[in-house]
């Protein structure tokens, strides 16, 4: 039998952080075990916000693969390539555009909620209206069963399914309609509190070096309302016990959130078994993103062979939805 397909993506909008490996590609490397698993950098994706200055992108898209490669994404059991170095996405999404209704992608809620949100970009455009549907193509192109992705992306799924029902009832059932896989993860907050996002400046980067981590960490905010060492503290209202959460183990998480209410310990002391905890998960990855950096012609390979293993998936899908609706030549 053979295995179900995977698919899912990630925006080279900015360097990857920790809360891009604990929430996507730890549980993507999982998923390489079982599934037939398609992983792109969606470099398209990130131009529909980001086209005005593309001086980062091949760096951006550099760092993606490197970090998906050090988290242990194997290029021998996932198809791992870039969406713009397979054409057939941008074909589909021509096509789905003709069969897509306006409101259905001005309803999607990211669209008016990311538009009002940034003010330092025009976001008013057609690519950015497009957004959904792009993704709707890149999801339905390779006949995906099911799409790992946190709960932001629902909506786009949703749309996703909308529209393979809509193309399915007008040309015959060309088009499996996928399934998200919801990751279910705590949302992981940066050194301010917030959720880490680069746009808040709060971010520990997969690409920091150990000095940069710990003293981010060391200067993370924690309770504000413990000022002295002999407060009494809530871990509850402390970032740095939010990352404990997700990477100590249940009893240093009771032993620093017991320290905190009790005063036992010092912000400093439960920031420094964080510290350990957060080592320990990067620093294998530090140790392969340091390889893969060191071969940039590897890379440049990895990606040319995956792209190319898509492509051949893709135009599979082409062939049968360029039939389904008369494009595929005179007869
Ligand atoms: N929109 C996704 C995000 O921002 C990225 C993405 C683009 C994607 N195309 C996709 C995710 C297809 C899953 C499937 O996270």
């Amino acid at each position: 039998m053979s295995k179900q397909r995977v698919l899912s993506g990630i925006q080279p909008s900015g360097k990857l952080h920790i809360g891009n490996l604990v929430g996507a590609l730890q549980n993507w490397v999982k998923l390489q075990e079982q599934y037939d698993c398609y992983y792109f950098i969606a470099d398209w994706h990130a131009l529909t916000s980001q086209y005005a200055d593309t001086s980062q992108l091949r760096e951006n898209i550099k760092d993606v693969l490197v970090n998906c490669l050090a988290a242990g994404l194997d290029p021998e059991k996932a198809t791992i390539f870039q969406q713009s170095h397979v054409l057939e996405h941008a074909e589909l999404h021509v096509l789905l555009s003709m069969i897509t209704p306006l409101g259905w992608l001005e309803r999607v809620p990211s669209f008016k909620e990311k538009q009002e949100a940034v003010t330092d970009k025009d976001l008013n455009t057609y690519g950015f209206l497009g957004y959904p549907l792009l993704q709707s193509a890149d999801i339905l192109i390779y006949r995906a069963n099911y799409v790992p992705v946190g709960v932001d992306q629902v909506p786009h799924l949703e749309i996703t399914r909308e529209i393979a029902r809509r193309f399915n009832s007008f040309y015959g059932e060309a088009l499996p309609e996928p399934e998200a896989l919801l990751t279910a993860f705590p949302k992981v907050p940066g050194t301010d509190g917030r959720k880490m996002s680069k746009t808040y400046n709060n971010c520990i980067y997969l690409s920091d070096p150990p000095n940069e981590v710990e003293q981010k960490i060391k200067t993370m905010m924690t309770d504000p309302q413990r000022i002295k060492r002999t407060d009494k503290g809530d871990p509850e209202l402390s970032p740095v016990y939010h990352l404990h959460k997700i990477f100590s183990t249940s009893d240093e998480q009771n032993n620093v959130a017991e320290g905190c209410r009790t005063a036992g310990i010092g912000c400093i002391d439960c920031k420094k078994v964080l510290i350990k905890n957060i080592f320990k998960v990067l620093e294998p990855l530090w140790e392969r993103r340091k390889i893969f950096m060191a071969k940039p012609d590897d890379l440049k390979d990895i990606i040319a062979a995956g792209s190319q293993k898509a492509e051949k998936t893709a135009s599979e899908t082409m062939a049968l939805v360029r039939k389904a609706m008369n494009l595929d030549g005179l007869n």
